[in-house]
């Protein structure tokens, strides 16, 4: 397929990239970001593992065509977030409970906290509930996601 040229931003930096239309946004913020805390898991959309943020709103980059990227979305990423208070509370009560697992699921774990708090809805069991449909942690299951999202 032909490559289409979208500019993603970034910590305020712009950064046009060329790839595939039918590449995944998943597959070209690894190959040309070198983002690593979204990760392949399920590929069908109810894990989660791949959860960016995209104009603010949480993604499965797994489920997004680069064709349909919006030129000059903005991109965050858990590499962008790791420092957010609600991240790292929420990863923090993950790792705490669950030391030894493969950590797949942390970066989105932690985005996800990143726009609970955001809203206003950190701690919030309805909102959890609520982002916590087509996400989980394939290791432990949904309950340490809960648990670390109350805080
Ligand atoms: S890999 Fe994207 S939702 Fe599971
Ligand atoms: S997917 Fe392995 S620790 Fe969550």
């Amino acid at each position: 397929m032909p490559n289409v040229r979208r500019t993603l931003v970034r910590a305020g930096a712009d950064l046009p990239i060329d790839a595939d239309e039918g590449a995944t946004l998943l597959e070209v913020i690894r190959k040309e970001l070198g983002v690593r805390s979204a990760s392949l898991g399920c590929r069908d959309g109810s894990c989660g593992a791949c959860r960016v943020l995209v104009d603010g709103e949480l993604v499965p980059s797994c489920r997004v065509r680069w064709n349909d990227v919006k030129d000059r979305a903005t991109l965050e990423t858990y590499e962008d977030l790791e420092r957010d208070a609600a991240a790292t509370r929420a990863t923090e009560a993950f790792a705490s409970e669950r030391p030894t697992r493969c950590k797949l699921c942390v970066g989105a774990l932690g985005v996800t906290a990143v726009a609970l708090a955001r809203a206003g809805e950190s701690g919030d069991a309805e909102a959890i509930e609520g982002v916590l449909t087509n996400a989980t942690c394939m290791c432990t299951g949904r309950g340490s996601w809960r648990r670390a999202l109350k805080g």
